[in-house]
């Protein structure tokens, strides 16, 4: 089970604080991630859930706290930083390049040379080919025509298209969706939660940042609750009620003990 683990965990974010200006959006925030295992993230508009993760990406950096992955302590002063580390990011909107086709997102800044006569030129044939194969064999989407750009995908053929671009970078460990599903009919909803489900289970540690309690409660392992920038309360998700964790949202449910990590799971 996830909570009790030998080693150290994949991730951890300890004491994480982070001031805009006279604003806190985050207060002493722990986050533990173990490998395998899909962490969700909920909280009201202006919890901090964006603002912890942009700490994790690189794009903010955080006012106190610390961040250890496999035990040691690493900084992420930046977003290369951040995918050395093997930690990236799917955004709902910002994805895909419109003008692109789905290979050529895929492999966007990562792409395949071939040497024709001795100079390297791209291999437009073995992107479209193993792109073809990750978004079928990996996540299960299949786009119809391959050549089109992606401005005539759907959201969620979109949205596996950006998955694909994380996965190519064969370093990653940390995969981070910010609301997957929002933008989608419920159609393309349940096609996102299977290549969510089948992300699942590797070695791969995924956090999901979601505002959907019924994809939180079919997909995640370990449900981590923000209010108003502080830990409101980690529960393992066998373990707890959408009741409990929407009363940990909104503040009716207080946890006296709002620990972080792994086995902080007081279901009752
Ligand atoms: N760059 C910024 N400058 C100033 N304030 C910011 C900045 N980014 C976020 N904030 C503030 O920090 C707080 C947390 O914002 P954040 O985007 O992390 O919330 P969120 O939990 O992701 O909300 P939502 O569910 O609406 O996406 C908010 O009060 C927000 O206005
Ligand atoms: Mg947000």
């Amino acid at each position: 089970m996830v909570s009790e683990r030998a080693g150290p965990a994949l991730l951890e974010m300890r004491g994480i604080s982070k001031h805009f200006g006279g604003l806190q959006a985050l207060n002493g925030v722990d986050l533990t991630l173990h490998a395998g295992e899909l962490l969700a993230i909920v909280g009201d508009n202006g919890a901090g859930k964006s603002t912890l993760i942009k700490i994790l990406t690189g794009v903010y950096a955080a006012s106190e706290g610390a961040i250890t992955m496999d035990g040691q302590p690493v900084s992420i002063p930046n977003r290369r930083a951040s995918i050395e580390l093997g930690i990236d990011a799917v955004y709902q909107n910002l994805a895909l390049v419109d003008y692109l086709t789905a290979p050529e997102n895929v492999y966007l800044g990562n792409e395949l040379k071939r040497s024709f006569l001795g100079i390297p030129v791209l291999d437009n044939g073995a992107m479209r080919e193993k792109a073809a194969r990750l978004l079928k064999d990996r996540l299960g989407i299949s786009l119809g025509n391959i050549d089109q750009h992606a401005f005539f995908l759907s959201g969620g053929q979109r949205q596996a298209v950006a998955i694909g671009r994380a996965l190519i970078q064969e370093t990653v460990r940390i995969l981070i969706l910010d609301e997957p599903t929002a933008a989608l009919g419920p159609e393309e909803t349940r096609r996102m939660l299977e290549v969510v489900q089948r992300l699942k289970g590797k070695e791969m540690g995924l956090i999901m940042i979601s505002h959907q309690l019924e994809d939180v409660f079919e997909l995640s392992d370990r449900i981590m609750v923000l209010r108003n920038g502080r830990l409101a309360g980690v529960r393992r998700t066998a373990d707890t009620s959408r009741q409990e964790v929407l009363g940990l949202i909104v503040g009716s449910i207080r946890d006296g003990e709002a620990e972080a990590g792994a086995g902080s799971a007081v279901a009752s």
